[in-house]
C-alpha cells in the first residue's frame, strides 16, 4: 500500500490545496494530511478549527485521512509508514523553500521522496495569506476557498 503525506499549516485551506490533495489521491493508495501544529507560529484557527474544515472539505475523497503533527516532518512521515511526501508548487518563488525543504528531508531520510504537483494555473497566486488578508479588509474570498471555509473565516474576523 502506497501512503503519502501532504503536509501543510492549512491557515485555511484553500481551493488551491483541496486541488493538490484530490490530485494526489489519484496518485496513492492513501493521503494523509498532516497539519502542522507549531507552537511559535500563532495561526487564525486552531489546530482542532483547521482539521475539521479539511475534513468536512475532503469528506468525498475516501482514501484521504487528516491528522495534526509537530516536530520534524519526516518522523511524521515513518510513523505512517508513508514513502512520499507531496507539495504543490504554485511559482518559482515557491522553489527556492521547496528545494530546500525537499533536498533536507532526502538527506534525513533517502528512502522518501518529496513529489511536486504544480498548481493548477487558476490557484498559481492563491495561498492562505492572501485569504486572510483580503478578509482582513472585508474583501471577497469566495472564488478561493470552500463555502463552509470562507463562513469560517468570516466568523474568525467576526470576533476582532
Ligand atoms: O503550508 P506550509 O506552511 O508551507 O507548510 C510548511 C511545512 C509544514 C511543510 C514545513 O514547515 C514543515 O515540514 N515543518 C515541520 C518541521 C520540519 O520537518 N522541518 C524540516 C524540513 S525543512
Amino acid at each position: 500500500m502506497k501512503i503519502g503525506v501532504y503536509p501543510g499549516s492549512f491557515d485555511p485551506i484553500t481551493n488551491g490545496h483541496l486541488d493538490v490533495i484530490t490530485r494526489a489521491s489519484h496518485i496513492v493508495d492513501e493521503l494523509i494530511v498532516g497539519v502542522l501544529q507549531n507552537p511559535q507560529k500563532k495561526p487564525l484557527f486552531s489546530v482542532e478549527e483547521r482539521i475539521e474544515m479539511l475534513k468536512v472539505t475532503t469528506s468525498h475523497l475516501p482514501n484521504v485521512k487528516i491528522e495534526a503533527f509537530s516536530g520534524l516532518l519526516i518522523d511524521f512521515v515513518k510513523q505512517h509508514n508513508a514513502i512520499l511526501i507531496v507539495r504543490g508548487l504554485r511559482a518559482i518563488t515557491d522553489f527556492e523553500y521547496e528545494l530546500q525543504m525537499a533536498q533536507t528531508n532526502y538527506n534525513l531520510d533517502p528512502t522518501i521522496e518529496t513529489v511536486f504537483l504544480a498548481t493548477n494555473v487558476q490557484y498559481s497566486f492563491l495561498s492562505s495569506s492572501v485569504v486572510k488578508e483580503l478578509a482582513q479588509f472585508g474583501g471577497h474570498i469566495e472564488n478561493f476557498v470552500p463555502p463552509i471555509v470562507a463562513e469560517c473565516v468570516w466568523e474568525k474576523f467576526k470576533q476582532f
